[in-house]
């Protein structure tokens, strides 16, 4: 059962989609008004756990912590950070049947059990806000119920499942070629290449370097040709520069946010001086939408969305180095340091959307602005494709993942962030984010092998399979660390697995669940998987337990009922059945372990190098279930629908 509560007078976020009764009574939480800001408290019992909050630092049970919703572009993912690029201000209370959505779009403080308080403060800056307050003894059923509150989410094209490989440096076609080539002679599947900054004529959005790629539909076509996608990254400013079409336009039909004068606010991003469209205004979200065409006919299927929190590297309040066209301050951090965000925070006091006619300041809505970045270009490839295209944003409200997927930012290679993509996982499917994962490998610091064969493990079960790194860091793709033979072993298991994910994603996506879950989801009168959170529930059938630990090839894995232990090497599958209790796991870097539920199946296609090769007929049951529901179809069409589900039945005299 969900009501809202609606205080003062709320901007719409669109958030919620589904019609919600209103109610006048505040449940759960004490509410304390000061002029600009509601304060709502609760007392917490010493040992309940509390979920949600998506991406942020911490752990999946949140409690412990200090948390601030407000998108901030920061490769500093440490627990003394308390915000991400994202703001997801969804609480749930599983021990005590409620959840809380703070549906605000501004910024928000969440101190839950911090420094042993005993209580969650909710503190928000503002006066104006709608909260969603949902009951539910199953804390399962609880979250499902809010996801389809906020409304189905983002469905993929089938080949969106399939292994990408990305790095900020990748300049010409011959940097692509390469990539496609090594690939290719080592064996490894791969299915999408991402084009990085570089691509563009210096930095500029929806333009493409003439020398670099004389003709990108043509490069397109023959890369496609052998089943590879580039998907390129398009950033949230635009350059100001006169004779740029899209600067031009955008300025004649009042697309971008103004300072309070009436004058174009200018940020300095990757390209030098940018506005910033006004994403809260349909008619702007439309036209930018609209400029996706310069990519879609040129072939082009797929978009990660970037630079969209909005990151500002320097501007009249926020002082970096300022040379224009080359942004110094990330490759140099001691200059970044000079950046303050003090000074930010001036930047995004200092410009205003129009919102319903009305100028609304950028502070106040600032969580809003990536989502509607997601919202323009979603829509806009909605009418541009006849087709589902790959779509993933770095910042992001609740409701987005209506619209597309998202990635976490800017990681480190260490084991820390290792652990850090699994907690995200179940956390940011709570909030809706179903098509998700980290840069794989780290973006930052250099990978060794084994660090990216464990993390390769982890990502074969996330929908994001993308590994990704910063210039300047060693070269992190899978044919770089000597003998291939073991990279091919952990991403031959995604392609092998392809059937399943796919069928259990959009189940999930369709059917209002989410695609990886805590396993208290599952299993929650059993106390001792309260703390589990480095094994999840993949789909409803397979449970991962990844070995995220440096120099180790065994882990302790809870089995919370009876399960079948699936060891795959490469090759072989081989299936063991597993009573509930604690046991030891064994997994060289070239395998991979994972488990089965009960009663379950998961369907297992041959060995193959591409998504286009997906049979979903020839598929091989594992597990001891009878039946297993299979969704299928051709991986690219827009009519998705849960009766396109199949029953598969396992043969057991076979
Ligand atoms: C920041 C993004 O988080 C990162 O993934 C990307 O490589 C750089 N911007 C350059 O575009």
């Amino acid at each position: 059962m969900i009501t809202k509560k609606i205080f003062g007078n709320p901007i719409a976020t669109y958030a919620v989609t589904k019609n919600v009764p209103e109610t006048r009574e505040l449940k759960y939480f004490s509410l304390e008004t000061t002029k600009g800001t509601l304060r709502f408290t609760c007392n917490l019992t010493p040992k309940e756990l509390v979920y949600g909050l998506g991406e942020t630092m911490g752990r999946v049970n949140k409690r412990g912590g200090r948390y601030i919703s407000f998108n901030t572009d920061t490769a500093d993912h440490t627990d003394s950070n308390p915000s991400l690029y994202a703001s997801h201000n969804l609480l749930l209370f599983p021990d005590r049947g409620f959840g809380v959505f703070f549906d605000t779009p501004g910024k928000v403080t969440f101190e839950i059990d911090y420094k042993n308080s005993g209580m969650v403060l909710v503190l928000c800056e503002t006066e104006n806000l709608t909260l969603y307050q949902m009951e539910n003894d199953n804390i399962y059923a609880l979250n499902r119920e809010f996801l389809a509150a906020i409304g189905a989410a983002y469905l993929p094209p089938l080949w969106a499942f399939g292994y990408g490989q990305s790095r900020f440096g990748y300049k010409c076609e011959a940097d692509f070629l390469e990539v496609a080539d090594r690939y290719q002679k080592a064996g490894i599947p791969l299915d999408y290449i991402c084009m990085d900054i570089d691509y563009m004529d210096r930095y500029i959005d929806f333009t493409v370097h003439p020398q670099r790629f004389p003709d990108l539909k043509a490069f397109v076509d023959t890369m496609k040709a052998r089943g590879i996608r580039l998907v390129p990254i398009v950033d949230a400013g635009i350059k100001v520069e006169p004779g740029n079409p899209v600067y031009e336009e955008g300025v004649k039909n009042n697309h971008f946010c103004r300072n309070k004068d009436g004058g174009l606010f200018q940020a300095g991003v990757w390209p030098g001086m940018t506005h910033f469209p006004d994403f809260l205004r349909p008619e702007t979200r439309k036209w930018f939408g609209e400029q996706y065409r310069f990519y879609t006919e040129r072939g082009i299927e797929g978009f990660w969305n970037d630079m969209n929190e909005p990151a500002i590297f320097y501007s009249e309040y926020t002082k970096g180095p300022r040379k224009l066209g080359f942004v110094l301050d990330i490759l140099f951090p001691k200059a970044r340091k000079a950046k303050k965000e003090r000074d930010l925070i001036r930047d995004y006091q200092s410009f205003y959307h129009q919102v319903d006619g009305k100028s609304v300041c950028h502070y106040d809505v600032h969580n809003l602005y990536g989502a509607n970045m997601t919202r323009a270009s979603s829509e806009g490839l909605e009418t541009l494709m006849n087709k589902r295209f790959l779509l993933f944003s770095r910042s992001s409200y609740i409701g987005a993942g209506r619209y597309g997927g998202i990635w976490t930012g800017d990681n480190s290679s260490t084991w820390e962030h290792l652990k850090l993509n699994l907690r995200h996982m179940a956390s940011v499917n709570m909030c809706g984010f179903l098509y998700s994962g980290a840069d794989t490998g780290g973006f930052m610091g250099n990978c060794s092998r084994e660090l990216l064969l464990r993390w390769l493990a982890v990502s074969v079960f996330t929908p994001l399979m993308r590994n990704h790194s910063s210039m300047g860091t060693r070269n992190q793709e899978a044919y770089q660390f000597g003998d291939p033979e073991a990279f091919r072993s952990i991403i031959s298991l995604r392609y092998r697995l392809l059937p399943y994910l796919y069928s259990e994603y959009m189940k999930a996506a369709l059917g209002n669940d989410l695609f990886i879950k805590p396993l208290s989801y599952l299993f929650p009168k059993d106390e001792k998987v309260r703390h589990i959170e480095d094994q999840l529930m993949v789909g409803c059938s397979i449970m991962m337990t990844p070995i995220i630990e440096e120099g180790k090839v065994e882990r302790t894995v809870y089995v919370p009922e009876f399960m079948t232990m699936v060891h795959y090497d490469g090759k072989d599958f081989t299936c063991t059945p597993c009573q509930p209790g604690e046991m030891t796991i064994h997994a060289e870097l070239n395998e991979v372990v994972f488990f089965i539920r009960e009663n379950r199946l998961v369907p297992i296609g041959k060995p193959i190098t591409n998504s286009r090769e997906v049979d979903f007929e020839n598929l091989q049951l594992l597990g001891d279930g009878r039946r297993y529901a299979l969704y299928a179809d051709d991986g690219t069409s827009r009519e998705c629908s849960l009766e396109k589900v199949i029953i598969l039945e396992k043969n057991f005299s076979k």
